[in-house]
């Protein structure tokens, strides 16, 4: 096994030994995983490049690995295909999302966590129906959801759950506001991705 791919089966063993219930592997926006997974960015010519096929080679051997570490159940994964940040893209999002779905099914994941847009609105397509046809686990939505459209999407079955992201940062009675159907803080973009514990942990509950 490749250094780098038994270091992901370590930190996922420290990660439950630390008493986590589980890890979610980064297969998102920009970072290593996703590197290798979008043709903006994988250049290669050996088996890690080239085709959907083989530029997916290092997220499975990574998802084997870490699922063979602490059990499948106990693996979530998080993809965004159309995310432009750290100047990723994929020529063909909508084939990149079918195939990872579809071939996702194999791990047993406990779930597969999607961001169905771009930080930059700058790639745009309709990923959420073609991960739900074609993956067969849990499936998470991200992005853009309010608690209205996550209640909808859920109740119908185009999703199972919804992650919420700067809704949850400005508000840390979450989801007591959302059961009260109570007004939310707006988030502070200007704080966002920046040190000390202004726009973190200072907005007020209800
Ligand atoms: C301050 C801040 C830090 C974030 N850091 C990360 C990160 O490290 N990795 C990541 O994948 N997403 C990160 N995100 C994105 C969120 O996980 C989420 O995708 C985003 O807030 C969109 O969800 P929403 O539409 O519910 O707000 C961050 C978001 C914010 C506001």
């Amino acid at each position: 096994m490749p250094p780098i791919v038994e270091a992901f089966a370590q930190a996922a063993k420290n990660a439950m030994a630390a008493g986590f219930d589980g890890v979610e592997v980064h297969g998102a926006n920009g970072y290593l995983i996703d590197q290798f997974l979008r043709d903006s960015a994988n250049q290669r010519s050996d088996s890690y490049g080239g085709t959907l096929e083989q530029r997916a080679r290092f997220l499975f051997e990574v998802l084997t690995a870490v699922c063979a570490a602490i059990g499948s159940d106990r693996v979530g994964l998080r993809l965004s295909p159309l995310n432009s940040y750290n100047d990723m893209k994929d020529s063909d999002p909508l084939a990149w999302t079918a195939y990872l779905a579809e071939q996702l099914n194999r791990f047993d994941l406990a779930y597969l966590h999607i961001m169905r847009a771009d930080f930059f609105g700058l790639q745009k397509a309709d990923v959420m129906p073609l991960a739900r046809a074609h993956y067969k686990g849990v499936l998470i939505g991200n992005m853009g959801y309010t608690p209205t459209e996550a209640e909808a999407a859920t109740t119908e079955g185009k999703l199972d759950a919804v992650a919420f992201g700067n809704g949850f940062l400005a508000n840390p009675d979450f989801p007591a506001r959302v059961k009260a159907g109570a007004a939310m803080n707006v988030p502070d973009q200007s704080t966002f991705y920046t040190p000390g514990a202004k726009g973190y942990t200072d907005y007020p509950t209800l």
